[in-house]
């Protein structure tokens, strides 16, 4: 660290506390409030309410809202602070008394004579804590606008290309229905996409606007499985099923090829099926219908599998596993991760009779299915993979900023942490430049909570996100 953010931020024990200094984070505290028990959780919701957490739970380190603490977690840091409790950050002779009855024994302040910088609005605040950021964290930094520029670039440039595939999609479906089978133009199709390196992209748009319940889905799950996929096999140096890449993009967007034997008006329609409905027993032939038709275009196995698997479950007494006669544990890692997308991309993507989830929101209940659904081995490189908050999440800082969210941090990084380009500033105004806050760099900032982008932005997330432009 530097000499000026020495100045600027420093580490003090409550001894140290002098008049004026404002606390940005409480650090060190007394022994009770390891494993706390009822009446300090009481007192910590109470008086910190609004403010994040840094907790020991189980033994792994989490950052939760205070208001989600529990008894029996040992508390490591309590962090961003709403405005409405400044008696606890700003430092006078009352309050040191109190935190030290209190047990509070260490913070992160900002000293007197830089106090200046606080009154002059958060804005100028962060800027000014971010000039005196050390070399390397400028150079992170300079980085993160690097890449999150790129990956605006890309989705810009594969907008077209994702519709493209969907009328692609729905061609070929249409014409298998009449007896006809012509792949030429979707193996084309996939062809430009892995040549392109276009599924990072991609999958971003998934997680920016609506998406329809068969022909784009089937885009949406083949690049976000395609991504995944291949980030987790060039990752852990692992060998692939498929002989191309091109194989496994085609036989993830073939996966509901069954659907095209099925009725148009069943596909497209806008209610949703009672379970034991006559539709629903057609729907739930799809995945052997597809099977069947690409044995029949003399498919390799690893595609036909992808068909026949994406709908079994581990628990297959669910009346959402099908078909019933394959086991979860015959299944492959491809099937299994094949399968867990097609849900998520079900969850974000609209349909006609239910609201989309927000790619956090649809992350958190996925998560309560892990040992129910699928297990926690695909469910770990899923969630390694996509992030606490997804590519093109619309999230709110804690000094009520708000902004896309532009990476999944690292394996060894924090996953609350994510990259976030403003749209927004504190006072809601919008910006013409998008500052990026790297969060894992940013300590005193923190995600507050995250919003639907078809609420905020209707149908112009897209267009929105295409159009950063990211400056540090
Ligand atoms: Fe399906
Ligand atoms: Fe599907």
């Amino acid at each position: 660290m530097n000499n000026s953010v020495k100045k600027l931020v420093e580490a003090v024990s409550v001894d140290k506390l002098k008049a004026d200094m404002i606390i940005i984070a409480y650090t060190g505290f007394s022994n009770q409030y390891r494993n706390i028990n009822p009446r300090v959780c009481g007192f910590l919701k109470l008086n910190f309410a609004g403010s994040k957490t840094v907790v020991l739970r189980d033994n792994v380190k989490i950052e939760v809202p205070i208001e989600a603490i529990r008894m029996g977690d040992s508390i490591l840091k309590i962090f961003s602070f709403p405005n409405s409790i400044e008696k606890l950050t700003r430092v006078n002779h009352k309050l040191i008394a109190a935190l030290k009855k209190r047990g509070m024994l260490s913070f992160s302040v900002i000293k007197p004579n830089c106090t200046k910088i606080t009154n002059t609005g958060k804005e100028n605040n962060q800027r000014a804590l971010r000039s005196i950021l050390p070399k390397k964290d400028r150079q992170r930094l300079a980085h993160g606008v690097e890449l999150s520029n790129k990956l605006v670039e890309r989705v810009r440039s594969c907008k077209l290309q994702h519709d493209q595939g969907t009328s692609i999609v729905e061609n070929l479906m249409d014409k298998a229905r009449s007896g006809q089978v012509c792949i030429q133009e979707i193996e084309n199709y996939v062809e430009t996409v892995v040549r392109n390196s276009s599924t990072e992209a991609m999958s971003a748009i998934i997680n920016l606007r609506a998406s329809d319940q068969t022909y784009s889905h089937c885009i949406d799950v083949g690049v976000l499985f395609q991504h995944l996929y291949f980030t987790h096999i060039e990752q852990k140096k692992k060998r692939s099923i498929f002989q191309t890449k091109n194989q496994a993009l085609l036989g993830a967007f073939l996966h509901d090829f069954g659907k095209s034997q099925l009725p148009k008006e069943i596909l497209d329609s806008k209610v949703r099926f009672g379970s034991d409905s006559k539709e629903m027993q057609m729907m739930r032939s799809h995945p052997y219908f597809g099977a069947k038709l690409l044995k029949t275009m003399n498919m390799p196995d690893s595609i036909i599998n992808m068909s026949l698997c994406h709908h079994i479950k581990m628990d297959q007494s669910l009346n959402t596993s099908y078909p019933s006669k394959i086991s979860y544990s015959d299944l492959n890692l491809e099937s299994r991760l094949l399968a867990l997308v097609d849900i998520y991309q079900a969850l974000v993507g609209k349909r006609n009779y239910k609201r989309s989830w927000t790619p956090p929101q649809a992350m958190r209940y996925l998560s309560a299915l892990v040992g129910i659904e699928y297990t926690p081995e695909i469910w770990n490189l899923f969630f390694r993979l996509m992030g606490e908050y997804p590519i093109g999440s619309l999230v709110v800082l804690s000094d009520d900023s708000m902004g896309f969210v532009m990476n999944v941090p690292k394996e060894e990084e924090d996953l609350l942490r994510p990259l976030v380009a403003l749209i927004r500033n504190a006072e809601g105004k919008n910006l013409k430049n998008n500052t990026l806050v790297d969060l894992q760099i940013e300590n005193n900032l923190s995600i507050k909570s995250d919003l639907d982008v078809l609420d905020i932005l209707n149908n112009n997330a897209l267009n929105e996100f295409s159009e950063l432009k990211i400056v540090a």
